[in-house]
């Protein structure tokens, strides 16, 4: 398989290129807005060619698959063009920023004929597929409610574009709670939401203090750092959000999901398994899991995908998910 990169910052380089390479594709061309850093990636990891625009990469090479890493409010626009250039797409989350934009890669994907992942490396966790697996031999039943929590007590990134509301479309919600809450729909089996009652908020972000991820520029920080919700939905069950990049807590932080079924519950990290048998109830914990890398194991599932049919799951549970999340920051 031949993959090409757009956008070549610490995802990309942290994540997707050493496991396409791991897993044996061929990574032969990288595209980056700035070409000293695309040069400087593509010698490290010794990859053919750079270029400065996608047009000119999807153009000049022949391409099976494009991993796109760039900025979210990039990701549509980059989503698309590779699709319609003939790549399957491993885009990185969130999806998009917006409902819309979510439908039209979709879309985009359908009229390829292509398969449109997102990089939910949660759900690539040795603890989550075993969770999956529980879920999916009915140990919990019906799951009837759900906790998606993503706090950190000082956790504003002090490096690339996270505060920049322009380019990234969103502060904790679209960058933290994202994860958490596409996981716990995950487990659920994406319903289909129906209210969305929601707040995001700026309180902690703008004023300069202790920051455990760098230090961030609280005079240009125009993200929420706060974003509480409750969705119900058409199954009748519903889920509580709770997402903050800067928030007065315990711990350090905090990323986890609990769902609470008609005959078991869960929390998921560390997993345990929370049920009432032979009139006692049990907390139950794995003796044992080896644990695989979820990075490694997104980019070989990816490379599974691309070698079937097109694959529109994800890129419909997208739309979902932007639907709760634009939901979520109209009500401000
Ligand atoms: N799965 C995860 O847990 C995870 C972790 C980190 C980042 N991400 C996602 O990955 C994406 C990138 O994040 P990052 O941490 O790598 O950021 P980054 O700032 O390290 O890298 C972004 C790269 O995109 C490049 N870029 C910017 N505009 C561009 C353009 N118009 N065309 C081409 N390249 C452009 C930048 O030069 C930079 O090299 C974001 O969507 C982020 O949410 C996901």
């Amino acid at each position: 398989m031949k993959i090409g990169i757009i956008g070549t910052g610490g995802i990309a380089t942290n994540a997707h290129i050493p496991h396409y390479i791991a897993a044996g594709a061929d990574v032969v061309a990288v595209m980056n807005r700035t070409r000293e850093r695309g040069e400087a990636v593509a010698r490290q990891f010794g990859i053919e060619r750079v270029y400065d625009t996608v047009a000119d990469m999807l153009a000049n090479e022949q391409l099976d698959a494009v991993s796109v890493c760039t900025p979210n409010a990039l990701h549509k626009d980059h989503v698309i063009q590779a699709l319609d250039a003939g790549c399957h797409v491993l885009c990185e989350k969130p999806p998009a920023i917006s409902e819309r934009e979510a439908d039209e890669m979709l879309q985009a994907a359908k009229r390829a004929g292509r398969t449109l992942n997102y990089g939910f490396h949660f759900r690539h966790r040795t603890d989550t597929q075993l969770l999956k697996r529980l879920i999916d031999s009915n140990e919990l039943g019906h799951i009837y409610a759900a906790t998606a929590l993503a706090l950190r007590r000082r956790g504003i990134p002090g490096w690339g574009v996270f505060t920049d509301k322009e380019l990234q479309g969103g502060g904790a919600l679209l960058d933290i709670g994202v994860h958490m809450l596409d996981l716990a729909l995950y487990l659920m089996d994406y319903p289909k939401p129906v209210d969305v009652v929601g707040h995001v908020g700026q309180y902690l972000g703008t004023r300069p203090g202790v920051g455990l991820m760098g230090d961030w520029d609280a005079d240009n920080f125009s993200v929420e750092d706060t974003a509480r919700a409750m969705v119900t939905f058409e199954n009748g069950a519903s889920l509580f959000l709770d997402a903050s990049f800067m928030a007065n807590i315990g711990p350090k932080d905090t990323m986890n999901v609990e769902l609470r079924g008609t005959a078991g519950g869960a929390s998921l990290f560390p997993l345990t398994i929370h049920t009432e048998e032979h009139g006692a109830l049990f907390d139950k914990t794995p003796a044992h899991l080896t644990l695989q890398d979820p990075y490694a194991t997104q980019i070989r599932s990816f490379l599974e995908a691309c070698r079937h049919e097109p694959s529109y799951e994800q890129a419909e549970q997208a739309v979902l998910l932007h639907q709760i999340i634009d939901r979520i920051y109209s009500q401000g």
